[in-house]
């Protein structure tokens, strides 16, 4: 069977895993032959998600209460006697100049995005220990390393995480705990279907094929592109891998946003 079951006796905490990358993820260490927990806010598509799967719970987190993120773990130690993998992924994307961001703005996408990892990895790592050791992958982004207009907030929110996950990396190594990262480009999720929608309510899949285009690749990624990522980030594959930040973006960081004369002084075209 190769390396098709390398999940089989595994525990995996998904947050944000009814949706998106988080589900698709859900879904791929379920083939794999994890237990999943999945963690959200969206009760009815966590319980649906759960439902179709043979070894799956969900259990209603909001990872920006400690209370919830306790829980979480908690229920992947009652339900499954354990906890092997987290992958906290939960996110949201909110659109601002500075002046205009408010309290609530500001406390809902640094408590989402940031706070969310630290309440996860803060129950999560004693659950990892108690297993003689695991993974944990945080979802960051490309607009922690280079970015547009109206998302200072966001952007700060996901370079922090990677700054987390190096930090915890250094703290937990010495226990076999490996802390990685993500950094994915635009990937066709319900929640770029909505910043598609609100930028261009009737043309939604133009807007995105256009978006596509500006990724080498030609197009955006699918979840299920970054959930092999983190399989394998969270595999026994990647066992020398941690304190790291791994890019699935379609060579979106490695693309100059003009493009130069050539040698010969001709310029190309700007996708
Ligand atoms: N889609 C992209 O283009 C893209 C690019 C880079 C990074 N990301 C990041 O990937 C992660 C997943 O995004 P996605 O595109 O799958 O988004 P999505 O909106 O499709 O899914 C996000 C999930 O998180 C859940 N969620 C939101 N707030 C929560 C909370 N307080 N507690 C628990 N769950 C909560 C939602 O209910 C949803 O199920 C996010 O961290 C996002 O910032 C997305």
């Amino acid at each position: 069977m190769g390396n098709t079951m390398r999940f089989e006796n595994r525990v995996v905490l998904v947050t944000g895993g009814a949706n998106g990358i988080g589900r698709a993820s859900v879904e791929a260490f379920a083939a794999e032959g994890a237990s999943v927990v999945i963690a959200d806010i969206d009760a009815a598509e966590g319980q649906r998600l759960a439902a179709g799967l043979s070894s799956a719970t969900f259990v209603r987190t909001d990872v920006t209460k400690m209370a919830d993120a306790q829980r979480a773990v908690q229920t992947a130690e009652d339900t499954y006697g354990g906890l092997d993998v987290l992958f906290s992924n939960a996110g949201i994307a909110l659109y601002s100049l500075i002046e205009d961001v408010t309290e609530e703005h500001y406390e809902r996408l640094m408590g989402v995005n940031f706070k969310g990892h630290v309440w996860m990895c803060k129950y999560a790592i004693p659950a990892l220990r108690r297993r003689g050791g695991g993974a944990i992958v945080c979802t960051s982004s490309v607009q922690a390393l280079s970015t547009q207009t109206t998302v200072p907030i966001y952007a700060a929110s996901k370079a922090a995480t990677l700054a987390m996950t190096r930090g915890l990396s250094m703290d937990h190594a010495h226990e076999n705990i490996r802390v990685n990262a993500i950094v994915p480009g635009s990937v066709d999720t319900p929640m770029l279907r909505n910043a598609a929608k609100n930028r261009t309510p009737d043309n939604v899949e133009g807007t995105i094929a256009s978006w596509g285009r500006m990724h080498p690749i030609g197009r955006v990624i699918c979840p299920e592109d970054v959930a092999k990522l983190v399989l394998f980030l969270c595999s026994d594959d990647a066992s020398a891998l941690t304190g790291a930040s791994y890019l699935v973006d379609g060579g979106l960081m490695a693309k100059l946003p003009v493009i130069l004369p050539d040698a010969a002084g001709e310029t190309g075209e700007v996708a």
